[in-house]
């Protein structure tokens, strides 16, 4: 925990959790898709939905757990067809994320789902690219891809989609593993994370978000990702607990993504607090801000809200977020400086 945040009144806190800026390393840009986008984009390309309105198609966001919500977050992706709609969608995010005072993001896609239905990966990444660099010129915000494999499919699969993203090698900074996550263990990809780690590329993965703290382990030891994203169920393990803390393994938290799919009963329940009291290095994030009802600072204040959390806790968060981010040393002492200017001023 840093100890840098001025005392603050508590009334000022909602104020000071929107207006620091923070970067945002968990979010899924198919899950950014609002239900009013959904159906423009429908329209657009002649897709059917089963759902005959934007208010049907909302009142279905009612999960029970993670399986419950990819059914239809895939169902969902289906919209997407050309290169111009991946990049309405990764627009839309960008200029919400700004609004959040977002400065960074490192955005998760899920070309499996596109290419599946023969949607080129040209087309997935070109428009997502675009989108990133329009962003930074226009918004003042750094935006970068890590593509996650489907950890439900298999890891043929997986090498497949590698050798389709090579000629992007350049677009891409990373790679990640999501999907359902109970019975898919890390392990069963091992060689394409091995040969991803060759190639230079940055490594995260899911883990511990339904699945056990032996996940998080084979997260860390079998594929060696530099980040786990979820990881809540680390609680489970105090020997897992103390090596993510001692060596600063970034979690990326969803509070209102644990909400919706039950993975806790009550945001008051939520541990991020216990995390970062006990030393490790989490981060706040949306994971499918349009499936869960909340953006970046929704999540923010809301789980501040039920856990009782202080400006030290918002500090920590903040700054984990960009020390978690894979940006140059350079631009990490900027966006530092930008979040001290913005505590100091509420000194
Ligand atoms: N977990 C696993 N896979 C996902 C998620 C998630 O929270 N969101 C989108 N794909
Ligand atoms: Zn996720």
């Amino acid at each position: 925990m840093y100890t840098f945040a001025p005392p603050l009144a508590p009334e000022r806190l909602p104020e000071l959790l929107r207006l620091m800026p923070k970067a945002e390393l968990h979010i899924h840009i198919e899950g950014s898709l609002e239900p009013e986008l959904i159906f423009a984009l429908a329209q657009r390309n002649g897709v059917a939905l089963p759902y005959a309105s934007v208010d049907e198609l909302r009142a279905a966001y009612a999960f029970t757990n993670l399986q419950s919500f990819l059914d239809i977050y895939y169902a969902g992706a289906s919209v997407l067809v050309t290169e111009q709609d991946f990049y309405d969608m990764t627009r839309a995010y960008l200029l919400r994320a700004a609004q959040d005072n977002v400065i960074h993001t490192e955005i998760f896609f899920d070309p499996q789902t596109h290419t599946a239905r023969g949607v080129a990966m040209e087309t997935v990444v070109k428009g997502l690219h675009r989108a990133c660099a329009d962003a930074q010129a226009e918004l003042g915000v750094s935006a970068s891809l890590i593509l996650c494999f489907l950890r439900h499919l298999s890891e043929e699969e997986a090498f497949e989609t590698l050798e389709q993203a090579l000629p992007y090698r350049d677009k891409i900074i990373g790679v990640g593993l999501d999907s359902g996550e109970v019975g898919n263990p890390p392990e069963k990809f091992a060689r394409v994370f091995a040969r991803c780690r060759e190639l230079g590329l940055h490594l995260v993965a899911h883990a511990g978000e339904e699945g056990p703290p032996a996940y998080i382990w084979t997260a860390l030891d079998v594929l060696k990702v530099e980040r786990i994203d979820h990881g809540v169920q680390a609680i489970k393990d105090p020997a897992l607990m103390q090596r993510l803390a001692q060596e600063r393994i970034a979690l990326t938290v969803c509070p209102l993504s644990n909400l919706k799919l039950c993975v806790f009963p009550e945001l008051a329940q939520h541990n991020l607090r216990q995390l970062l009291d006990a030393g490790l290095a989490a981060t706040v994030n949306s994971d499918d801000p349009a499936y869960f009802g909340g953006y970046m600072n929704d999540n923010f204040t809301q789980v501040f809200a039920a856990t009782g959390m202080d400006a030290r806790h918002a500090y920590t968060l903040a700054r984990n977020s960009f020390e978690a981010s894979f940006i140059d040393e350079t631009t990490l002492s900027r966006y530092i400086g930008q979040l001290d200017a913005c505590f100091e001023s509420f000194r």
